[in-house]
């Protein structure tokens, strides 16, 4: 068996600073601490992450997303083994960001830099969370991924299918924004839409029809600014009632897009490796209780666990990125 091992890990892709330190080894680590400085009231104004506001919002919090990670886990550098830092896919301003504190500190202690996936991170973390074994099927669902994985090593992911456009999140953000309600989208449009008519707008399910796992969420976003134009032309205006009612209609589409695309991820999935008994969901859409609610429905049907992180470490975060380092 492998000693235990240290790792500070920093994570600065998207909007989100953060630095975490994770202690163990690959079969059962811990968290010692996870700091997150979030930018959401930095891009609120513009309905959406706007990149250099970004960048430079990481540039001046990084050294103290790091300082206080390594506080409040009790260690300092010397306890450190290895750096990990997210080297993409990202907003490359804050990558980049995350990167040259991560060599910085690197060059100072000799201390070894693992550079580490973005995707990897959120792929492996029900392992870290739950401790669920290979393989077993992955759904991520953010402001900017959608995409099936299997995952089945540390290293070894097929990707089954994803979003040819937007993402979910950013879907919910735009029509949050189409509809006068505050961003981050996602948790304004699941509010309203909880006193909606889920079959009041009748919005496309694009691609449901496709015999393959990829979604598409950019035409759904057209279909809400039309429809909510065409409700301005009549009424001069939104009615409160409507504006839940589109909203309760996008969720639903969004939804039922998700469970029939998993419900053929999962078919492939056992295809491909029928020991397979986990369906795992991560991602900041992932905190949508309509639709974790579905996910859940559909893995009791289909006899799989679903395992879903806390939402801390289901979000961008620096533990995912050290436990994947
Ligand atoms: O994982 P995350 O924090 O960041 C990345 O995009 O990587 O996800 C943020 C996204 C935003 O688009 C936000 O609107 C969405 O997740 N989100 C939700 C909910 N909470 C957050 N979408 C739907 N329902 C929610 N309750
Ligand atoms: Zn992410």
């Amino acid at each position: 068996m492998t000693a235990p091992i240290t790792i500070l890990g920093i994570e600065s892709s998207c909007d989100d600073t953060a630095a975490a330190v994770v202690h163990g080894r690959p079969s059962a680590a811990s968290v010692l601490s996870n700091v997150v400085f979030t930018q959401t009231e930095a891009h609120a104004a513009f309905g959406g992450v706007v990149p250099e506001i970004a960048a430079r919002a990481h540039a001046e919090k990084i050294d103290f997303a790091v300082e206080d990670a390594l506080k409040s886990a009790n260690v300092t550098l010397k306890d450190i083994d290895a750096i990990a830092v997210t080297a993409g896919p990202g907003l490359i301003g804050g990558v980049l960001s995350g990167v040259m504190c991560a060599k910085g500190l690197c060059a100072a202690t000799g201390k070894p830099l693992i550079g580490v996936n973005h995707l990897a991170g959120h792929a492996l973390t029900p392992q870290l969370t739950n401790g669920v074994t290979f393989p077993y099927l992955m759904l991520l669902v953010s402001g900017g991924h959608c995409q099936f994985l299997l995952v089945q090593g540390h290293n070894d992911y097929i990707r089954l299918g994803g979003t040819i456009d937007d993402a979910p999140g950013e879907a919910f953000d735009k029509t949050a924004r189409i509809l006068g309600l505050n961003q981050p989208g996602g948790p304004a449009v699941e509010k309203t839409a909880e006193l909606g008519d889920p079959k009041a707008f009748s919005l496309p399910r694009p691609l449901i029809n496709r015999p393959d796992c990829n979604m598409s969420f950019s035409g759904l976003k057209t279909a809400i600014l039309r429809a909510r134009d065409d409700v301005a032309a009549i009424h001069g205006g939104i009615p409160e009632q409507v504006r839940a009612d589109l909203c309760a209609s996008f969720q639903a589409s969004v939804k039922d897009v998700l469970i029939n695309k998993s419900q053929r991820a999962l078919t492939e999935a056992r295809a491909k490796a029928p020991e397979l008994n986990t369906f795992a969901v991560a991602g900041g859409v992932a905190a949508n209780m309509a639709i974790r609610g579905a996910l859940e429905t559909l893995c009791t049907n289909e006899n799989v666990n679903f395992v879903a992180p806390p939402l801390s470490l289901c979000t961008d975060n620096g533990a995912m990125i050290a436990y994947a380092g």
